[in-house]
């Protein structure tokens, strides 16, 4: 039997799975790290300590298992989308990557639009200029870092650096360069056009490679440190969200995703790259060739509920914490909570609004919050499932994953609030599992995503939307909405308060 290996670099933690030619996850590895919030609105991690805790995962890995270290034939990765790695001309790291959720560029986003113009912007990059992409990062650190600025001769994309660490060689993909605000998404290419606007060399962007693209073998003191063979073959990899949509099998037209990590996405398959959705929803390049997805993103999903048990319930399990949600009806006894405790995306691209409690009750115990906290998170995506459909898309079927894929409690309100059928799988591990598809299909093992993704994705359960919830569902909804500009001003005042 051989055996390919998926890592998917993400914001809390990286997870790594050991997959057959089944596809089925024969051994599964996670290991965390933290965020650096040196202020509001900032979010940076170390890069070291991206190698560090994959160093540690593999090597783990590779002790435990049982079967011949030499059948392990390939390994690619998913990665936290955006994040920007700086460096120097031999390679080293001048700072902490700056990631997708730190919102510091606000004025940038300002100066991308006031030169190149926001319609231009989305002609090239098919995408508005938000605080989470890579080129105001790049800038702010040009305007507010010059000594750093002047030093670094290259940018990396977070799974970018990982990959190069194992294998010495520098390349960056579609999926992941679609979200930097750099690459004419639709040509394929570094856009010459805005690089020159900001006065950025062709050469600071990495060469271009597909997902599944061979970009060597593990290096021999990678393969020292973790045990792995170094004929390994390292395929490309990609965004995480590209990989959640693979390892989930949205491969053709018509398929939906609610991704629930850190953050949260509803992303929906496109084969052309020339609609235009105004910039209401992010229009990314696949990790398929020549495919392309639109999403919607919520800042914090997963990440609303981590604060919130870390906050109340530190001590206790999420099971603990989720175990009285299906004793509160839905609306929770009148109690409404925003997601917007870093700011916000889809559809209020918005970097200093904050979340909300509305209709505090003497009643309510921490099973209301808590219900509360996922019904807000799934009124948040519900945004962008109704933009994806008044653009037209029928959406009556949704496969979920991730963290909301996790409880019963969350798929059925998923289902309630979206109003269409949600599809669990046997494995919700979305990103990695996507990974190391792009490993198996590098490897030749299938002729393309799509066979290998019919041997790999099933569905083991399905949830159907209740009609009585549905109707609550519908009239909180409206209600939801009018709490972001009921709180837009509010929240304005309060910046200068947040240290
Ligand atoms: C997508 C985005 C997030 C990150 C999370 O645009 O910023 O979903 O990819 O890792």
């Amino acid at each position: 039997m051989k055996y390919v290996i998926g890592v998917d670099l993400g914001t809390s933690a990286v997870k790594i799975l050991l997959v057959n030619q089944h596809g089925e996850v024969c051994q599964e590895v996670s290991k965390s790290y933290p965020l650096i919030i040196e202020k509001s609105g900032y979010s940076e991690q170390n890069p070291e300590e991206w190698v560090k805790k994959t160093t540690e995962g593999l090597k783990e890995l590779v002790e435990q298992f049982e079967g011949d270290v030499n059948d392990i034939e390939g390994i690619s990765f998913s990665g936290q989308m955006h994040g920007l790695v700086l460096i120097d001309e031999n390679n080293q790291v001048l700072r902490n990557a700056i990631l997708w959720n730190d919102t510091r560029t606000t004025q940038q986003c300002q100066e991308i639009y006031n030169i190149v113009g926001r319609e231009r912007l989305l002609e090239i990059t098919k995408n508005p200029a938000l605080e989470g992409f890579t080129l105001p990062k790049i800038l702010w650190v040009k305007e507010n870092e010059p000594e750093v600025f002047e030093r670094a001769s290259k940018f990396l994309l977070p799974k970018d650096y990982l990959r190069y660490r194992l294998t010495g060689n520098i390349h960056m993909e579609y999926s992941d360069a679609a979200g930097t605000l750099l690459l004419n998404v639709a040509k394929r290419k570094w856009s010459h056009e805005i690089l020159e606007a900001f006065g950025i060399l062709d050469d600071f962007c990495p060469p271009l490679v597909e997902s599944h693209a061979f970009v060597g073998t593990v290096n021999a003191e990678f393969a020292r440190e973790t045990g792995l063979s170094e004929a390994v073959k390292v395929f490309a990899g990609g965004a995480d969200n590209a990989c959640g949509a693979i390892g989930s099998g949205i491969l053709t037209e018509g398929k939906t995703l609610c991704s629930i990590g850190t953050s949260g996405v509803v992303l929906s398959y496109e084969e052309r790259n020339d609609l235009d959705f105004e910039g209401k929803v992010h229009y990314f390049n696949h990790g398929e060739e020549n495919a392309y997805y639109t999403m919607g993103v919520t800042l914090a999903a997963g990440y609303s509920l981590s604060w919130f048990k870390d906050t109340f319930a530190k001590e206790e399990a999420f099971e603990l914490l989720l175990a009285g949600v299906d004793e509160v009806p839905a609306g929770s006894n009148g109690l409404l909570f925003t997601p917007y405790i870093v700011g916000e995306r889809t559809p209020h691209a918005d970097s200093t609004i904050r979340g909300s409690f509305i209709g505090v009750d003497a009643s309510h115990e921490r099973k209301h919050f808590a219900r509360a906290v996922l019904e807000g998170i799934t009124f948040s995506l519900h945004e962008s499932i109704e933009i994806l459909r008044s653009s037209g898309k029928t959406i009556d079927s949704i496969i979920s994953i991730g963290g909301g894929a996790k409880n019963d409690t969350w798929l059925q309100m998923q289902a309630d609030i979206f109003n269409a059928r949600i599809e669990k799988l046997t494995s919700e591990q979305g990103p990695g599992m996507g990974a190391a598809m792009l490993a198996a299909y590098g490897c030749g093992w299938y002729p393309s995503l799509k066979e290998c993704a019919q041997e790999f994705i099933q569905t083991s359960k399905t949830y159907d939307p209740i009609k009585e919830n549905v109707e609550a569902y519908k009239k909180l909804f409206t209600i939801y909405q009018q709490v972001y500009p009921q709180t837009q001003e509010l929240n304005e005042q309060l910046r200068e308060f947040r240290k």
